[in-house]
């Protein structure tokens, strides 16, 4: 049995919905915890009025009961309260009546950068927004309602997973971030900048180099790249280690098995060998412009400005929290690889039982 997990749904459709499957009967889930990640990927200086018209919130229609997991697919909600005003643009069905609100024109403007183009071909759409829909970060809401679940299971195995970002627009302090997105606002131009997750008390041996698709480190930067405008992901010292000899570059093995140092990022061979996970995922400044860049018309084939739709400075610190999710989700996956069960009870024995096996080596 394995972690899966599913997500649907369109930035103004009525909701966003996971589905998550394989998850042991008997995990305690708290509602409030899943809202509370749901309003931390909402917050952050960078972020557009949006982000404060919908306080996310969850609502759970299969898989729990009475706040225990019941070993069944799992179906989280998160409703676009946006949707309202999208009856008619979103209609599931030909709409009826006169077209009001908003979505009603269609979108001929591809923005560079977003899938607006690469999908309008792809899928044969018209009305850009067909792509846009779906390809937006909107859905990450999902993936973090997620990754709260895997975390309240990383949770009871004592791993705890923790984003945040560590450069905006090229700054690495606080203030230097602030000051950043505010010149960056006054422009009216985005940022990207680069978020750092870090999963402590995992222990040796999840993962596997046994096969490329088992190593840690490879899914993990699956996880982490599949999340929109993120283009680099690095493990540990990641791409610095290029630069180095290889006396500077690994982390020697003390009595206890303790390493001096962390270089490796927890992970060598795509297996955890004790010492804390860090990743880090670099994001692009987004896409949406109030300054709109060049693009065409589809429906002329003339030049014109890509579509202006109100967006973010920068999603910096709402990155740190899908990453965290991400990170979480794919490490619980390989936790339940390792350790099993159908009832949260097993998980759990089996997790003791290999601590008990490798304490005399493994001295923490
Ligand atoms: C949390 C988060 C929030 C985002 N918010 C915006 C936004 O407000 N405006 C925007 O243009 N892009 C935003 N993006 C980025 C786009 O969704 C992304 O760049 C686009 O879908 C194209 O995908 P790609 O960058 O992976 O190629 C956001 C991404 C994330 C992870």
């Amino acid at each position: 049995m394995t972690l899966g997990l599913v997500t649907a749904g369109e930035s103004h459709g009525p909701a966003l919905v996971a589905v998550v499957t394989g998850l042991p009967a008997g995990l305690r889930l708290e509602k409030d915890a899943i809202d509370a990640d749901l309003r931390r990927r909402q917050q952050g200086y960078g972020r557009s009025p949006r982000q404060q018209l919908e306080s996310d919130e969850v609502t759970v229609i299969t898989g729990l009961r009475h706040g225990r997991t019941l070993g069944t697919p799992l179906t989280l909600v998160v409703g676009n309260r946006d949707h309202e005003n999208w009856l008619w643009g979103m209609s599931p069905f030909e709409p009826e009546g006169v077209p009001s609100g908003k979505g009603v024109k269609p979108v001929t403007l591809p923005r560079p950068g977003h899938a607006d183009l690469a999908g309008a071909l792809k899928y044969g759409h018209d009305d850009v927004r067909n792509a846009l829909e779906r390809a937006s970060a909107r859905h990450t809401a999902a993936h973090v309602a997620a990754g709260a679940v895997a975390k309240a299971l990383l949770g009871v195995l004592d791993v705890s997973v923790s984003g945040r970002p560590v450069e905006i627009g090229g700054e690495s302090t606080d203030d230097g971030m602030r000051e950043a997105t505010d010149s960056a606002r006054k422009d009216r131009d985005t940022l990207g900048g680069i978020v750092e997750v870090v999963a402590t008390g995992a222990p040796p041996g999840l993962g596997s180099y046994a096969e490329k698709r088992d190593r840690l480190d490879a899914r993990l930067a699956f996880a982490l790249m599949g999340i929109q405008a993120v283009k680099g992901v690095e493990v540990g010292d990641g791409f610095a280690l290029a630069r180095r000899r290889g006396t500077e570059a690994h982390d020697e093995i003390d009595p206890g098995l303790e390493r001096r140092t962390n270089r490796a990022g927890g992970l060598e061979a795509g297996v955890t060998n004790g010492e804390p996970i860090v990743v880090r995922a670099a994001m692009k400044p987004l896409p949406t412009l109030m300054r709109p860049l060049d693009s065409v018309d589809l429906s002329t084939g003339e030049p014109a400005q890509a579509l202006v739709e109100r967006s973010d400075v920068q999603a910096v610190e709402a990155l740190a929290v899908v990453a965290e999710a991400a990170v979480a989700f794919e490490l619980a996956r390989a936790a339940l690889e390792k350790f099993g069960g159908d009832a949260i009870g097993d998980t759990l024995a089996a997790h003791r039982a290999y601590l008990e096996r490798i304490a005399d080596r493994w001295q923490r």
